[in-house]
């Protein structure tokens, strides 16, 4: 296990001062998160666990989180504003947390559409946001920001072992203890100073970067179907340009995944 996570090393790590609380284990840092919002919470808050009984992924997937073993927190913010100028802090999230990699380890992590860290052909972190609408105004009163970033080799399920990675299992022994108060500090900062600036998308050519799918052959679902295509490249707004034999297909949210290569040679 790598060093305790602590509040203070860790609001002390950055630029932006937001208040930091440190849990010894949770359910999940988003659902914890979500209940503050809903008890009046409206401060910034960077919330951390050493363990989650119950971290959840996109799409009703959980979220292993061995203690100690990840990196597993919640920022939450209170925008106010429509959600659709808020939607692409996720995407802002995925830069955040590369480059947070990239300042702390000698790794080059790669971003999987829509928000998925990737090192080596596989995930690192994945990114779950979720929001509190006002049901007044309608606007997207809170956000809540959920990362999981796997910091060291834990002893995950075999389905999850064979897709996931963590940061100590890559670079060929190069990375060898990874500090998780400094990681932490630098995501949040990094990710901070990108909402600051949403509305001028500084995040989207540092995305486009580091953008794993591009030229790749997907396969993604809808409606029961199963499309294919070539991936062209990350759109304006985060979305995912694919070329398919019936023309460009725009994929604004879901999930692909890289095409089985039989599938490839039909
Ligand atoms: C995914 O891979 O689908 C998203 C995973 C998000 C996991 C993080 S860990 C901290 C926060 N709390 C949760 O329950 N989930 C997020």
């Amino acid at each position: 296990m790598t060093a305790h996570l602590s509040e203070e090393t860790i609001f002390r790590g950055m630029t932006h001062p937001i208040r930091v609380e440190v849990l010894e284990s949770v359910d999940s840092t988003n659902t914890e998160a979500k209940r503050r919002i809903a008890s009046g919470l409206c401060e910034p808050l960077l919330l951390l666990a050493e363990t989650q009984t119950a971290g959840r992924g996109r799409l009703g997937r959980s979220f292993c989180s061995p203690r100690g073993a990840g990196l597993y927190m919640s920022l939450v913010l209170h925008p106010n504003l429509p959600a659709r100028e808020v939607l692409s802090i996720t995407s802002a999230a995925a830069v955040a947390v590369c480059e947070a990699i990239e300042a702390h380890t000698p790794l080059r992590p790669r971003i999987k559409w829509v928000n998925d860290v990737y090192l080596s052909d596989k995930k690192v972190c994945g990114i779950l946001t979720e929001g509190v609408t006002d049901p007044v105004s309608g606007l997207l009163r809170s956000v809540v920001v959920g990362i999981g970033i796997n910091c060291t080799p834990a002893a995950f399920p075999e389905e999850v072992a064979a897709i996931a990675t963590s940061l100590e299992s890559e670079g060929n022994g190069k990375v060898t203890k990874v500090d998780r108060n400094a990681l932490a500090a630098t995501v949040c900062d990094h990710l901070l100073a990108l909402y600051e600036e949403l509305s001028s998308q500084t995040w989207l050519p540092l995305y486009r970067e580091r953008a794993w799918l591009d030229g790749k052959a997907v396969v993604w679902r809808q409606n029961d179907a199963l499309y294919e295509g070539t991936v062209l490249g990350i759109d304006e707004d985060g979305s995912l340009r694919i070329a398919t034999e019936n023309g460009e297909v725009v994929l604004s949210t879901g999930e692909v995944s890289i095409r089985p290569k039989e599938r490839c040679r039909q």
